[in-house]
């Protein structure tokens, strides 16, 4: 895990803002709030999701919950309690809430049935490729679809937590921005002697927003010491989760799903599952260490843009050729309504 960890640590602790930032399209969305592996049964953590904290937990029968990290008996963190079974019991008075949110026992009244209204507001759950994902809202897709993950051939990986001081759809337009490879990955994503980017196709459709055939200059793309270009196909899928596949002439592919959960309007936190059909005598921790490290060299100028908000409807930023997909990105952020982390 990278630097960034602790200081969201810091910012997690800070007061709930809760019931801002009700954006529709982001309410109702997927978002990824936890590492399958690191929510053991039996134990708890909190998030903040959409300025709205929540406590995640799986009881002893491996469910995840995702819910409001409030007691409604006197609006104390449940996240300071613990799992026990499949219930939650919350630190204060030793309220018990069950799977579905209700209160079924309260300590000092023994035979004192809860009442109706003592129940925590709870979230719908989805666990896919070993990423918990919650929606606000009503969910009016799926989870995007990762197909790699369940496919032999490719080797897979999940790298993350990055806690990101960036609002998200600033490091979704990372994401989908090859020109920056030379000044930023030069020497392993990019070469700064070839920065030129041809001319490219972006579309707009039912999916989302579609970059295909972006032909890059890489230093040494198959490990043998010599250049040539690889082409990456991106894709957004929601205004928060992209994919690409690079691919060589040679055959090697690989694929990253990166989904990026806002914290809030100017804080995110990303995780990449990434799958390869290469390099299969490489090990986890080598493949993990790597996309650390590019994650980091971009983390300067990702938590440098003043302003942090996308500027969707003022003219600050000037723009060339070479911007086509975040320029598509932007206009369908637009065309969807967004309104979340945007001036
Ligand atoms: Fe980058």
């Amino acid at each position: 895990m990278i630097q960034t960890t602790d200081r969201h640590a810091s910012s997690a602790t800070e007061s709930s803002t809760n019931g801002k930032g009700k954006d529709p399209v982001l309410w109702n969305d997927w978002h990824v709030v936890a590492k399958g592996v690191d929510l053991q049964p039996g134990t708890l953590m909190k998030f903040r999701l959409l300025d709205t904290d929540l406590v995640v937990w799986r009881g002893e029968d491996g469910q995840v919950h995702v819910w409001a990290d409030r007691c409604p008996h006197r609006s104390v963190r449940l996240s300071n309690g613990k799992v026990e079974g499949n219930t939650l019991v919350c630190s204060y008075h030793g309220m018990v809430y069950n799977p579905e949110g209700q209160c079924i026992k309260v300590p000092a009244h023994p035979s004192y049935p809860p009442p109706k209204q003592a129940c925590v507001r709870t979230f719908q759950v989805r666990e896919r490729y070993n990423l918990v994902y919650v929606c606000l809202g009503e969910p009016e897709k799926d989870v995007v679809a990762f197909p790699e993950w369940d496919e032999s051939t490719y080797r897979c990986y999940l790298t993350g937590p990055y806690f990101i001081q960036s609002n998200g759809y600033r490091a979704i337009e990372n994401f989908l921005d090859v020109a920056h490879f030379p000044f930023i990955h030069g020497g392993i994503l990019g070469d700064l002697d070839k920065p030129e980017i041809e001319d490219y196709e972006v579309v707009i459709n039912e999916a989302g927003v579609f970059a295909k055939d972006i032909r890059v200059w890489q230093p040494d793309p198959y490990g043998t010491g010599v250049g040539d270009y690889v082409i990456y196909d991106y894709w957004a899928f929601r205004p928060l989760t992209a994919y690409l596949r690079k691919y060589s002439p040679n055959g090697d592919c690989l694929t990253l799903l990166y989904n990026v959960t806002p914290i809030s309007e100017e804080e995110c936190v990303a995780w990449m599952s990434g799958s390869l059909n290469y390099a299969h005598s490489i090990s986890d921790e080598e493949v993990q260490a790597f996309q650390d490290k590019i994650v980091l060299q971009d983390l300067n100028n990702l938590e440098s843009h003043f302003p942090k908000k996308l500027p969707l409807n003022a003219p600050l930023e000037f723009h060339v050729p070479s911007d086509r997909s975040t320029l598509m990105y932007r206009k369908w952020l637009k065309q969807l309504g967004i309104t979340y982390g945007i001036l």
